[in-house]
């Protein structure tokens, strides 16, 4: 039986790329999203044109027992699960001085909280095959100030703590735990932020790389991650920028 990969928040965007990715190297996928139906099932639908099977699984990551509801569902239709990829995220952009208890509990909850028990579940249906990988994604956020991104900055710091955490206490399962952070990548969530532009003008003239990240440049430090060839990179955020974070 083909392997099975789970990417959360596959309907866009980084997780729908990675997905595909996957697909096309021979993976079954489960497909999960909260809100966007139509987007997850024509990437569905994509994935069945590559001969690979697919389960589409409508679970907010941010909520533990929807988390448990979903590997339910994945047990019906998968006996294993080879990879998860943590990538669905959400949160408010607002001033430190605008901040509600509720904003920080609805990022807390999807961008770390998630990583964790979707973690731990996927870890028990790993260890039955042998192992696993386990990727998840950060943002430059969790290592310097951008403005308006206090809740998301925190949460993805948490996301790179709990990597290190994980890939230690799941390295006994042998499965394999690292995490990529990306630069700015022109995605649907970019539109959320209330400094679009000015924070896009700016990736493009200063990334050292001469140019901004894309899709595909995550993906792609995904797929070495979980390939073997990265098996003794253990608990890394591997950040993926084109360099500007090197700059003042
Ligand atoms: N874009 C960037 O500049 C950038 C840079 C660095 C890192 N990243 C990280 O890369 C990852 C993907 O970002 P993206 O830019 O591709 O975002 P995106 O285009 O906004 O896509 C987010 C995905 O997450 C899903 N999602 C949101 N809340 C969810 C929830 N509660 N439960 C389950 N799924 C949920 C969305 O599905 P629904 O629409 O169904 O909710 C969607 O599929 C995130 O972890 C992000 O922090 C992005």
């Amino acid at each position: 039986m083909a392997k099975v990969a789970l990417v959360t928040g596959s309907s866009r965007g980084i997780g729908k790329a990675t997905a595909l990715r996957l697909a096309k190297e021979g993976y079954d996928i489960v497909i999960n999203y909260a809100r966007s139906k139509k987007a997850a099932l024509e990437t569905a639908g994509e994935i069945e044109a590559l001969g690979r099977k697919v389960l589409v699984v409508k679970a907010n990551v941010g909520d533990v027992e929807k988390i448990k509801g979903m590997f339910e569902e994945i047990d019906q239709v998968f006996d294993r699960l080879d990879i998860l990829v943590s990538n669905a995220a959400s949160g408010v952009q607002r001033p430190i001085m605008e901040l509600e208890e509720s904003h920080w509990n609805w990022t807390m909850n999807i961008n770390s909280k998630a990583l964790l028990f979707c973690a731990q579940e996927a870890a028990k249906r790993m260890e039955k095959n042998g192992g696993g990988k386990i990727v998840s994604i950060s943002s430059l956020g969790a290592i310097r100030y951008l403005e308006n991104y206090t809740t998301v900055g925190v949460s993805k710091a948490a996301v790179e703590a709990l990597t290190r955490y994980l890939a230690v206490e799941l390295s006994e399962k042998n499965i394999v735990v690292n995490a990529v952070s990306g630069g700015a990548v022109d995605t649907e969530a970019l539109k959320s932020f209330p400094n679009r532009e000015e924070l896009l003008a700016e990736a493009r003239a200063k990334t050292p790389a001469g140019k901004m990240v894309e899709i595909d440049d995550i993906v792609d430090t995904v797929m070495f991650l979980v390939s073997e060839k990265a098996s003794m990179i253990r608990g890394q955020t591997i950040i993926v920028d084109g360099g500007i974070s090197l700059l003042v």
